[in-house]
């Protein structure tokens, strides 16, 4: 996706990012991936996608330099999201983003972008599992097209919460990239009112709370 002047960056996962994007995880999921899951995922899955956003805006209007393995953690890095592609299935299988940075716009970002590489991959549809409580992630995901289609009892294992198996319709139509193509443009124009309104922004303080 072509993200113009924006102060952002969508990139492909590194295991430089693994510090980062291990800490979110832990911050964000009641029950997280490990590092070695990360790991393992970004060298040897040959069919997943990982991409990373960043806030490109800090002082220099760049990017952070990757850091080597191991190192300190990136405050640049915002959120991170995945797909496999499964036969002709897309299955996005994480989706996060800082609680900070969160209802700007971003979550959608790496949404958009992750259904835009599926589309690349010629999937025929997009699937994904949410918590039966996780209205936020829902709502976002019914906005790009998904829909409720069963329900994995107890999936969670942390509170034995149902998941909801939520898909789109058919992605390679004319009518769902002409919607698809709809809500990115309308998500860019946002995210450019945004940052012509706030040049400066920088993350609210104190990120609390787990979702
Ligand atoms: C889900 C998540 C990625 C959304 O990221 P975000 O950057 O805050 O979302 P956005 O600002 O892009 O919002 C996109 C849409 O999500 C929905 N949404 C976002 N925040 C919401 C809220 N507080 N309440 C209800 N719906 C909300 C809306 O449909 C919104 O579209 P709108 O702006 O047109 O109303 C983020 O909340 C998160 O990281 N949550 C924890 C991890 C998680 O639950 N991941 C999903 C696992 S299935």
């Amino acid at each position: 996706m072509n993200l113009g002047n924006l102060p952002y960056t969508l990139q492909r996962m590194h295991l430089a990012d693994l510090p980062t994007v291990s800490a979110i995880e832990r911050q964000v999921f009641a029950t997280p991936w490990s590092i070695q899951a990360y790991r393992q995922e970004v060298l040897y899955h040959d069919t997943a996608t990982y991409l990373v956003l960043r806030y490109a805006g800090a002082e220099g209007g760049s990017p952070a330099p990757r850091r080597p393995w191991g190192t300190r953690q990136d405050p640049t890095l915002l959120g991170y999201g995945g797909v496999w592609l499964v036969l002709d299935e897309a299955h996005i299988c994480t989706l996060a983003v800082r609680p900070a940075w969160r209802g700007r716009g971003l979550g959608e970002l790496l949404l958009a972008s992750l259904i835009e590489r599926a589309l690349e991959q010629a999937a025929q549809i997009v699937t994904l599992e949410a918590r039966a409580s996780n209205q936020t992630a829902q709502n976002l995901y019914a906005k790009y097209g998904f829909e409720p289609v069963g329900v994995r009892k107890r999936y969670y294992p942390d509170n034995q919460e149902d998941a909801l198996i939520m898909s789109t319709p058919p992605i390679q139509t004319d009518e769902y990239r002409a919607a698809h193509q709809v809500r990115v443009e309308a998500l860019l124009r946002r995210l450019h009112e945004a940052h012509q309104a706030l040049p400066g922004a920088e993350p609210r303080s104190g990120e609390a709370g787990r979702s």
